[in-house]
C-alpha cells in the first residue's frame, strides 16, 4: 500500500480513508467547511494553486465527482485537463503508466483517477514523481475517499455530535465503494452505531465492516436512526442474473415516507447519487424536507478544494 502521508503528517496522496488518522480527517473537514458558501452567494475562490495543473482521468462515468474536482481545481486557480480516455492513445494500446508519464512531462501535478479496476490509483501513486499527487475519484467497489469525506462533512453540519449517532447505510453494501469510504470516515470520527442494512445477497463479505451491525430487516435497521444513507444498486458490478427486479426491490427496500417515519423525526436522508427514484428511494423522500442530498453535492466541491489545497499547496516548502 502506497504511503498517503508525508513524514510531516500532511497528505501526499488520497487513495482511501482506511487507516488515515482522525486528526487528518478532522483537518480536511475543517478546511472544507471553510470553502462552503450558501447557494446564491459567490463560490469560494483563491489563487492558492496558481501555476499547478490537475488532470482528471476517468474511465468510468461520472457527473458529480468529475465536475466538482474540475470546479475545485479551477476555484483554487489551477489549470485542469480532462482526458477523454476513450479518445486518448489508451485505445491504441498505451498503458496507464505511459499515459501518466506523458502527462507528467506536460507538468501535470495531480492526477484524479476513477477506474473500475482494483489497484489502479495505487499503481499510479507508486510510480509518479515525488512532487506529483494522486487522488482516487472512485476505485472499483473499494474506495471513494472524497465521497466519504463529503458525507462526513454533510452529517457533521447537521449533527455536530457524531459519536452518539445511529447511521443506517441501506441497500447494496456489497458493491458500494461509497459505503466502504463512509464506513472508514464514520468509524475514525467516532461513530459507533453504524448499521449495515440490506438483503442478504447485498450484504458485504463477513470480514469487511468489522464491528458494524448487520440488519436484513429494513424496519429494524431504520428504527430511531439519525442518519439514513441510501445506496444505489451497483448494476455495473453485478451479473444480469443477480440483479433484483426493480419493483420488487422498491417494495421491500425502498425508502418511502412511511418507512422514514421509523427513524428519528429529525433524521437526515442522504444519497451519493446517481439515484434511481422508485427503486431505492421515493421521490417524496429524495426531494423532501429531511433530504440533504443537494448539500452533499455542494459539499463535494468544498471537500475536493480542501484535498487539492492540502496535497498541492503543502508542496511549497517540500
Ligand atoms: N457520487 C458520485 O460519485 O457521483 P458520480 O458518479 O456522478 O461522480
Amino acid at each position: 500500500m502506497t504511503e498517503q502521508l508525508r513524514p510531516d503528517g500532511s497528505l501526499r496522496h488520497l487513495l482511501t480513508l482506511e487507516g488515515l488518522p482522525r486528526p487528518v480527517l478532522e483537518r480536511l473537514l475543517e478546511r472544507a467547511q471553510g470553502f462552503v458558501r450558501p447557494l446564491g452567494a459567490a463560490a469560494a475562490q483563491s489563487q492558492a494553486l496558481a501555476g499547478r495543473t490537475v488532470a482528471n482521468l476517468f474511465t468510468e462515468p461520472s457527473t458529480r465527482t468529475r465536475v466538482s474536482f474540475e470546479l475545485a481545481a479551477k476555484r483554487l486557480g489551477a489549470q485542469v485537463v480532462n482526458l477523454e480516455v476513450q479518445l486518448s492513445s489508451r485505445v491504441k494500446g498505451e498503458s496507464m503508466l505511459d499515459t501518466i508519464y506523458t502527462l507528467e512531462a506536460l507538468h501535470v501535478d495531480a492526477f484524479v483517477i476513477r477506474d473500475a479496476e482494483v489497484g489502479v490509483p495505487g499503481l499510479v501513486a507508486a510510480n509518479v514523481a515525488p512532487h506529483v499527487a494522486v487522488l482516487s475519484a472512485g476505485e472499483a467497489h473499494l474506495a471513494h475517499p472524497t465521497q466519504g469525506l463529503l458525507d462526513a462533512l454533510t452529517i457533521q453540519q447537521k449533527k455536530p455530535r457524531l459519536s452518539g449517532l445511529a447511521v443506517a447505510i441501506v441497500g447494496d453494501l456489497r458493491h458500494s465503494r461509497v459505503a466502504r469510504s463512509a464506513w472508514h470516515a464514520l468509524r475514525t470520527l467516532g461513530v459507533s452505531d453504524v448499521r449495515l442494512v440490506g438483503p442478504p445477497a447485498l450484504q458485504p463479505p463477513d470480514e469487511e465492516f468489522p464491528g458494524g451491525t448487520r440488519y436484513t430487516d429494513l424496519a429494524a435497521g431504520l428504527e430511531a436512526a439519525d442518519v439514513i444513507m441510501m445506496l444505489r444498486i451497483q448494476k455495473e458490478r453485478m451479473a444480469e442474473a443477480d440483479l433484483p427486479e426493480a419493483r420488487r426491490y422498491f417494495a421491500a427496500w425502498g425508502l418511502t415516507p412511511e418507512r422514514l417515519r421509523l427513524a428519528r423525526p429529525d433524521a437526515i436522508v442522504m444519497h451519493p447519487q446517481p439515484m434511481n427514484r422508485g427503486i431505492e428511494i421515493a421521490s417524496e423522500v429524495a426531494d423532501g424536507p429531511q433530504s440533504v442530498i443537494r448539500d452533499q453535492v455542494r459539499n463535494g466541491v468544498a471537500v475536493r478544494m480542501a484535498v487539492l489545497a492540502e496535497v498541492l499547496a503543502a508542496r511549497e516548502g517540500a
